[in-house]
């Protein structure tokens, strides 16, 4: 059966408050890091269910987040989620497989290797599929688990993994600052005895979340949010509360919906110094960009203009889940941006699709030119993955006329019902 469908008719200045929620990138590896409370004496009789379960709060009702609380249940823990509030009790949680379907639903399952590695010492799961953004390798994983003892087969796309012996001191270097190789080691490492260093860790605002998570069921890392990362192994970790930050992404999303707009747009609930780079291109687009406490104030009520260069990078350079959207919102713009995707192999899927709606684009492997048009025209297009479906909708707010844009489960993945929060700020967009 085709999937639901986005209709938005274009035209309509974005103007209002949103209340961004919690991040996605953040709320899937603390899932899969619930799964280490009631640790290392796991399967013994007595653990009092309190220390084995956890409350997350803030928890967007996302596909992923869903799919992540199927893989949970799979593996024998207690899920309840009540709004944004998702509560696991890992108690019972002895299961060593992620299922073939779990591994090609997410990709990002594989961040449940490490912590089940963690909680019971062996694991199976299949290889995560490519994905629309390129190959999607986990060598980096999968070396750093082997530098920690961990001894993995591969046979006819199955990873087959066996914890080794602990106490073990690893000092890992990491050949690029990998965000789920990162999340991996630290999942595999919190439990357990020995120290693990991690070089050129990630930076992101989703590690040192991931780590406040584990910082506060009892784990012992430090460095979170610097290159060198630290962790000490505890022999148990217990369960807590944990509110998750806010989506960084999803509230440059609705950034990029007001500026291509000329709209204004007060969004709530989000952490200004998590954008620093993002919000830079804002206002080098000509918005005016007015960060505070936990909100920022956007007014695009000037023509957009050229960026001359956005360049993806690590943290804290320019995010590429923001890359498709700010490539949107330079198409309607006066100049010419180029934008060098430097993460990602294949992210410019927005480009083909945005052609269709009169965007002059051209794109070759990691740079794309975007040459300004003065008007966007709706037309039937299709989202190819998650954050260039948003382009797309984004795109379709600033074109004139219809737009239908078609496969919108890959949007649902990561946007809490955004045709909800877009119609609220006058967006005329609806699910059919
Ligand atoms: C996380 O993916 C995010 N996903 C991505 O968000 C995000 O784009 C990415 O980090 C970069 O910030 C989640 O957190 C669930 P990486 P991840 O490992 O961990 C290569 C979205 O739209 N690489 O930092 O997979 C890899 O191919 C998603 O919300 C290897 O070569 O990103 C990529 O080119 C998309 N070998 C680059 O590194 C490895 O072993 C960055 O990947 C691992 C990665």
């Amino acid at each position: 059966m085709e999937s639901s469908k986005l209709l938005i008719e274009g035209g309509r200045k974005i103007e209002g408050e949103i209340q961004i929620h919690g991040a996605k990138n953040s709320v899937l590896p603390i899932l899969a890091a619930t799964l280490l409370c009631g640790g290392a004496n796991s399967g013994k009789a007595g653990i009092s269910r309190t220390c084995a379960a956890s409350t997350v709060h803030n928890c967007a009702s996302l596909s992923d987040a869903f799919a992540a609380m199927r893989i949970l249940r799979s593996l024998g823990c207690d899920v309840t989620h009540e709004g944004s509030t998702v509560t696991v009790n890992s108690a019972n949680a002895e299961g060593d497989i992620v299922s073939d379907g779990l591994m090609h639903e997410m990709r990002s399952s594989i961040v449940f290797l490490g912590a089940i590695l963690g909680r019971v010492g062996r694991c199976r799961l299949s290889f995560p599929g490519g994905c629309e953004l390129g190959p999607r390798p986990i060598d980096l994983h999968l070396e750093a688990l082997r530098r920690l003892g961990v001894k993995i087969t591969e046979d006819h796309g199955i990873l087959d993994c066996t914890a080794g012996a602990r106490p073990l001191n690893a000092d890992i270097t990491l050949s690029l600052p990998s965000v789920g190789a990162t999340e991996n080691i630290m999942l595999y490492s919190a439990l357990g005895t020995g120290e693990t260093v991690i070089r050129n860790a990630a930076r992101e605002p989703e590690i040192s979340d991931l780590a406040g998570y584990l910082i506060k069921c009892g784990a012992e890392i430090s460095g979170q949010g610097t290159s060198t990362l630290v962790i000490n192994g505890v022999p148990e970790l217990h369960g807590c509360e944990y509110f998750v930050m806010p989506d960084r992404i999803e509230a440059a999303t609705y950034m990029g919906a007001a500026a291509i707009t000329n709209g204004e747009l007060m969004l709530r609930g989000v952490r200004p110094s998590d954008m620093y780079s993002c919000m830079s291109v804002f206002s080098e687009m000509g918005c005016g960009v007015y960060p505070y406490d936990d909100k920022i104030f956007i007014s695009a009520r000037k023509p957009i203009t050229a960026v001359r260069t956005v360049r993806t990078m690590p943290y804290p350079g320019f995010p590429t889940d923001c890359q498709p959207i700010v490539m949107a919102v330079l198409a309607k713009s006066r100049g010419t941006s180029v934008i060098v995707e430097n993460i990602f192999e294949n992210r410019f899927m927005a480009a083909p699709e945005l052609r269709r709606m009169g965007t002059n684009i051209k794109a070759e492997g990691k740079v794309a030119v975007v040459e300004g048009v003065n008007k966007l025209y709706g037309a039937p297009v299709r989202a190819y993955d998650l954050r260039a479906g948003a382009a797309l909708v984004v795109a379709a707010l600033g074109a004139e006329g219809q737009t239908q844009v078609s496969n919108i489960h890959y949007i649902d993945r990561g946007y809490e019902s955004i045709e909800t929060a877009l119609s609220s700020v006058g967006a005329d967009i609806r699910r059919i």
